[in-house]
């Protein structure tokens, strides 16, 4: 990537709910960095239970899209909307608690930590599992009812991504394949609306892919999950998104149904070119 420049001020913006049939609608989302337009005019309509993708060459835009959305940078056209909510120019924070999760290109855990720890993290902020501060520091039952029962949430979490017998494994000395499914795990654990998946089998051999497709169609059905990802590995996408986005130099080139889209010339052209 070239040098980075700093993430342009957010643009003042009315936030306006609208209706929609749609978990995530996007209108026009943009950003600028300095005079390079990263991101302009994305308007993605995904449906709930819909798996959809993001596809493109190198630096398109499709990392610039999810962080858009989660807020770590303010659009500076468009806006986009959970459910018909306005969510523009809300905090990274808010976005997140409003149910958005993500995965990230480049593996974030909790190295330190072990594996089943790193999933009751994403749990630990629902309902469910939470207990006073009071309760926790003087290690009152509550805590011990509230630790008991997240483990258990998190094992049974970690059984569905093959990850179980890893639990008392320190997330670092995981093979790359499963800290990423490690990674999905604790997104999903934040019981989300929408996922957001970062190229998920980037680094996984043929099978662990393969895998991974059967894991996210389960997640989809399981847990009444929507998803929007990002994947260089067409394969991957072919067997899971019956629709598509192809973004190229941060426009959008295509979309809609995923075959007709990738055999769109402007694709090919595209990928060859790149
Ligand atoms: N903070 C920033 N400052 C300057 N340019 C940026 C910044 N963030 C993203 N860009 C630029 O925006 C463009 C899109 O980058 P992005 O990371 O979204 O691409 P990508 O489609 O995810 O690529 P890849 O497939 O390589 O992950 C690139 O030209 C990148 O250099
Ligand atoms: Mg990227």
């Amino acid at each position: 990537m070239a040098k980075k420049i700093k993430a342009p001020k957010h643009v003042p913006h009315k936030r306006e709910n609208i209706e929609s049939e749609y978990v995530l609608e996007t209108r026009n989302l943009g950003i600028s960095f300095g005079g390079l337009k990263a991101v302009q005019d994305v308007n993605l309509k995904i449906k709930k239970n819909q798996v959809y993708g993001l596809i493109g060459p190198n630096g398109a835009g499709k990392t610039t899209v999810f962080n858009l959305l989660t807020g770590v940078y303010q659009p500076t056209t468009g806006s986009f909307y959970l459910n018909g909510e306005d969510l523009t120019g809300l905090s990274q924070e808010k976005i997140n608690r409003k149910g958005f999760a993500r995965t990230f290109q480049n593996i974030r855990l909790f190295n330190n930590m072990t594996v089943v720890r790193n999933v009751m993290v994403g749990l630990s902020n629902q309902p469910e599992y939470k207990c006073t501060l009071f309760e926790s520091i003087f290690r009152l039952p509550r805590h011990f009812i509230a630790e008991r029962k997240m483990r258990k949430r998190a094992k049974e979490l970690l059984d569905i991504f093959g990850l179980l017998d890893e639990r008392n494994n320190l997330a670092c000395n995981l093979p790359y394949g499963k800290q990423r499914k490690l990674e999905i795990a604790r997104a999903l654990a934040t019981n989300p609306k929408l996922l957001l998946l970062d190229e998920p089998a980037a680094g996984m051999n043929p099978n662990e892919t393969e895998d991974l497709v059967n894991t996210i169609k389960y997640i989809c059905e399981n847990f009444d999950m929507t998803i929007l990802l990002i994947e260089h590995d067409m394969k991957f996408v072919s067997g899971l998104c019956d629709q598509i986005t192809v973004l190229n130099f941060g426009t959008v080139l295509a979309e809609g149904d995923t075959k007709e889209a990738l055999n769109n010339p402007e694709v090919i052209k595209a990928y060859i070119g790149g």
